[in-house]
């Protein structure tokens, strides 16, 4: 019986294998050309000249400014058009660069939608779109980024919620939102980032409440920055019990209530620390004097009291 069930499982499983090589084998520099000039068609505003004149056909892809080749493929690996002043959007067509494994289009002008064959790049581990136009949604297809160990987004017109992703985001390291007009809750499973480090949610319209929805999270990151709109309820005595790697802390302007809790002490490497703007009221904990690392702290504008 096991034999018998197992041949058409081995088949497929060739077949699968074999399939899988002949697409890999079948994708090649053309297909990476042909991915870039879709690209350089979806570019309407180029006021450098940069693609127009340097671009061509008549010279190899991995020639291109902007574009770097495999050492071992010839398969563009990293796309950096940074700084260009580019108006334009993402055709699908980047689904097919198969290689690459950075994407850097910060600080242009693309806009419109982020097409899902994006999912194809595998083995992408930084993509960054920090300050342009994109106005939708984050997709929630996000999460297929296994690989993913940077996503900038800050400084764009995101809107909506942080998408609850599915897949996994586990190799995370730095995830940049802020400046969208994002709302809504941070979402639990964003606890699941095990090794991010460096979080910046500041500058949307967050809602809901912190001690909830981050206290897992401040559990591993070093650097936090949420200034935000959060309904924030009081500050969990246990949320600073164990934030051994916390070093920035910043939860200005979140209307947080409650008092300060006196395990804050517990985060040893804390250098930076601003409450500013809240509503936080008892006495501020003597053992802040033990955060021998503290270098800037901002508790002013709350209804705190004593020394
Ligand atoms: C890429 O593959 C196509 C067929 O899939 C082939 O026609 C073309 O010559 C190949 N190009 C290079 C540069 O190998
Ligand atoms: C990308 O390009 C910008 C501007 O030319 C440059 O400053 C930056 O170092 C580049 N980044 C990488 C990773 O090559
Ligand atoms: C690349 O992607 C486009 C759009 O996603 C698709 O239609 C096309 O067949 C692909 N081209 C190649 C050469 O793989
Ligand atoms: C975004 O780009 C504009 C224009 O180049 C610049 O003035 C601004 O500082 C940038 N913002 C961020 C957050 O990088
Ligand atoms: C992600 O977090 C949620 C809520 O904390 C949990 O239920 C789920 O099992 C986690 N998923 C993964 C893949 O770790
Ligand atoms: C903050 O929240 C309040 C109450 O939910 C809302 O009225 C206000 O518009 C929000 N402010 C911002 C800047 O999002
Ligand atoms: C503190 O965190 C460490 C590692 O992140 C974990 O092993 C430990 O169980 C945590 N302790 C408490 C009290 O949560
Ligand atoms: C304090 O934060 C609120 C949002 O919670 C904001 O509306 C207000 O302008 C901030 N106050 C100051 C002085 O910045
Ligand atoms: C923190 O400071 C308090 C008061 O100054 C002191 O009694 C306590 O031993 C200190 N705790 C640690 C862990 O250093």
């Amino acid at each position: 019986m096991a034999k018998i069930g197992s041949t058409p499982l081995m088949f497929l499983l060739l077949c699968a294998t074999f399939g899988a090589v002949l697409s890999a084998n079948s994708a090649n520099i053309s297909t990476d050309q042909a991915a870039l000039l879709a690209l350089k068609s979806h570019i309407t505003h180029d006021p450098y000249n940069v693609l127009l004149t340097n671009w061509c056909t008549s010279t190899s892809v991995c020639d291109w400014v902007g574009v770097t080749c495999g050492s071992k493929h010839p398969r563009v690996t990293a796309l950096n058009f940074s700084y260009m002043d580019l108006t334009g959007t993402i055709p699908p067509y980047l689904g097919n660069l198969s290689f690459l494994a950075s994407l850097n289009i910060r600080q242009n002008s693309f806009r419109g939608s982020l097409p899902i064959e994006l999912t194809n790049l595998r083995r992408l581990k930084y993509l960054n779109l920090g300050n342009n136009s994109f106005d939708e949604e984050i997709p929630s297809w996000f999460g297929y980024f296994a690989q993913l160990r940077g996503l900038w987004l800050y400084a764009n017109e995101f809107t909506g919620v942080i998408p609850s992703t599915r897949g996994s985001l586990s190799k995370l390291e730095t995830l940049s939102l802020f400046n969208n007009n994002l709302k809504g809750q941070i979402p639990v499973t964003m606890g699941n980032l095990s090794n991010l480090k460096l979080l910046y949610l500041d500058y949307n319209s967050f809602s809901g409440s912190i001690s909830f929805s981050i206290s897992n999270i401040l559990s591993f990151v070093k650097r936090c920055f949420i200034h935000n709109n959060l309904t924030a309820g009081h500050l969990l005595s246990g949320i600073f019990d164990n934030l051994s790697k916390l070093q920035v802390l910043s939860l200005t302007g979140n209307r947080i209530s409650g008092n300060i809790p006196n395990s804050l002490c517990n985060c040893k490497d804390l250098e930076y620390l601003s409450l500013w703007n809240n509503s936080m009221e008892g006495s501020i904990p003597i053992e802040i004097g033990n955060l021998s690392m503290l270098q800037s702290l901002y508790l002013d504008h709350n209804n705190l009291k004593g020394n």
